[in-house]
């Protein structure tokens, strides 16, 4: 993973969001004029009903009141995630959810799916919340139903703890969740051991823009 500088007028500016950078993706702070593409990624039932708080139908209001809200305080870290061309496919982020290790969460638009993206961004939100932010532990959860996610937390290193029931509102219901943590030291020891991917940090971290609406 690499932190790239990206810059904002100060006007614009919210939480200070760096700029992670890995073999395929960049990513990054949203920003306004993302809206029309996150909502037309997300608007998917299939992402929705995984994640605690995509709503489904999943509109450009969804996506301008997400963005306006993303990174407006120190509660949680939000990233889209972009190829290196720049087209933005999903996104991930970590959220303090009372009194758990921060939760990290990803989402991606469908036609991306399979194609390792999603461990890829994990990995490098990872490195972020523990190289860079000094994190003791991170939480993460899969629904039962979603093998793809459980695995992409198991080839992140996270390892199994529970199932627990949690509120999924594109269900407006509640749904067994695998519950999963990674503990700073058993990244460490990985990385240590050279099982992490190989990714270089260059710590020029700088304030990254979201633009409001
Ligand atoms: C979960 C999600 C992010 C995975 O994205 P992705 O880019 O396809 O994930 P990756 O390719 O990095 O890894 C997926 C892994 O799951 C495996 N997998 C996929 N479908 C599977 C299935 N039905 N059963 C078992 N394993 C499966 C893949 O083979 C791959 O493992 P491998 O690398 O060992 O082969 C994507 O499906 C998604 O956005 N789902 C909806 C939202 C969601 O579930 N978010 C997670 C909750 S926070």
């Amino acid at each position: 993973m690499t932190l790239l500088d990206r810059s904002a007028p100060e006007s614009l500016r919210q939480r200070s969001v760096p700029v992670l950078a890995t073999e395929r993706l960049i990513l990054r702070a949203p920003c306004f004029e993302d809206a029309g593409t996150v909502a037309a990624l997300a608007n998917d039932r299939r992402i929705a009903e995984n994640t605690l708080r995509i709503p489904h139908p999943y509109g450009l209001a969804d996506a301008q009141s997400f963005i306006t809200a993303a990174n407006a305080s120190d509660g949680e870290i939000v990233f889209l995630i972009a190829t290196r061309g720049g087209s933005v496919i999903g996104g991930c982020g970590i959220a303090r959810l009372g009194e758990q290790p921060p939760e990290i969460g990803y989402w991606l638009g469908v036609p991306f799916w399979g194609q390792g993206y999603a461990s890829e961004a994990v990995r490098a939100v990872i490195d972020y919340a523990f190289g860079d932010l000094g994190y003791d532990a991170l939480a993460g959860g899969a629904r039962v139903s979603n093998p793809a996610s459980r695995r992409v937390l198991e080839k992140c290193g996270f390892q199994w703890t529970g199932v627990g029931l949690y509120r999924i509102r594109a269900l407006a219901a509640s749904a067994p969740v695998d519950r999963f943590r990674l503990e700073r030291r058993r990244w460490a020891i990985a990385r240590e051991d050279g099982h992490e991917d190989g990714h270089e940090v260059l710590c020029s971290k700088a304030g990254a823009s979201l633009s409001r609406v």
